[in-house]
């Protein structure tokens, strides 16, 4: 069984990976969108920008691990899944630092500068709000195939990612 386990790292970087990006989604479409952007918003975005980052780092670190502890075996278009969910990632942290460059809100959030009227009115924030919804998309595919194994399958294929026994 354990040959069918993902290394612990990589079990360890994926949930943390998981909660955070959960976390920023819900957050991020919830309130950091509907807020206006005054000063009330600037402790909202610093926690959103840097959470964002380590993400991102986190992202490098599974493709570091990635390469020390390969995958068990899976079908192509799983792995392809796979890399798509680490693709939007990567999407999503470039375009919010291309975002808070442009718009100035880095400066506003660590310089004490002022916040844009509106993020919308610059071109990241469509492509951050596009691959926002494309990753939420993609997590629900991802979420409920995994549940999908575990409830009508029974093939254990949780335990791979450390939840249960598994089967073989
Ligand atoms: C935002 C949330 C999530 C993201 C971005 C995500 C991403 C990934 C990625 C990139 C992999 C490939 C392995 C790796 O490199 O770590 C993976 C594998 C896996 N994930 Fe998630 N995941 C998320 C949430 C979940 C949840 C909530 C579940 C369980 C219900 C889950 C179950 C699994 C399982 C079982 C595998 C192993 C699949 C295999 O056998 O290859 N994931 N996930
Ligand atoms: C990598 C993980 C990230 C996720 C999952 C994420 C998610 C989101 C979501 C869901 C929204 C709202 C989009 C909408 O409703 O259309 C948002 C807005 C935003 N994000 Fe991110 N984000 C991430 C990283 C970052 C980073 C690294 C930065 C900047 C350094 C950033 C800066 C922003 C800004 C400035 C907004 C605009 C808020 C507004 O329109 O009022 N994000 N993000």
């Amino acid at each position: 069984m354990s040959s069918l386990r993902y290394a612990l790292p990589r079990i360890a970087v994926h949930w943390l990976v998981a909660a955070l990006a959960v976390f920023l989604l819900l957050t991020g479409m919830l309130v950091l969108a509907e807020l206006p952007n005054t000063a009330q918003k600037l402790g909202n975005l610093r926690i959103h920008m840097l959470l964002g980052g380590v993400v991102a780092l986190l992202v490098a670190v599974r493709l570091i691990l990635a390469r020390r502890h390969p995958a068990p075996a899976a079908a192509r278009p799983v792995r392809a899944g796979h890399v798509a969910l680490n693709l939007l990632l990567l999407l999503l942290a470039f375009s919010g630092v291309m975002l808070a460059v442009q718009s100035g809100a880095f400066a506003a959030v660590f310089a004490g500068g002022a916040l844009p009227e509106d993020f919308r009115q610059f071109m990241p924030r469509k492509v951050h709000g596009l691959a926002a919804r494309a990753l939420m998309a993609l997590v629900a595919l991802h979420v409920l195939a995994a549940l999908w194994h575990h409830v009508v399958l029974r093939d254990g294929l949780l335990a791979r990612m450390g939840l249960g026994r598994g089967k073989a």
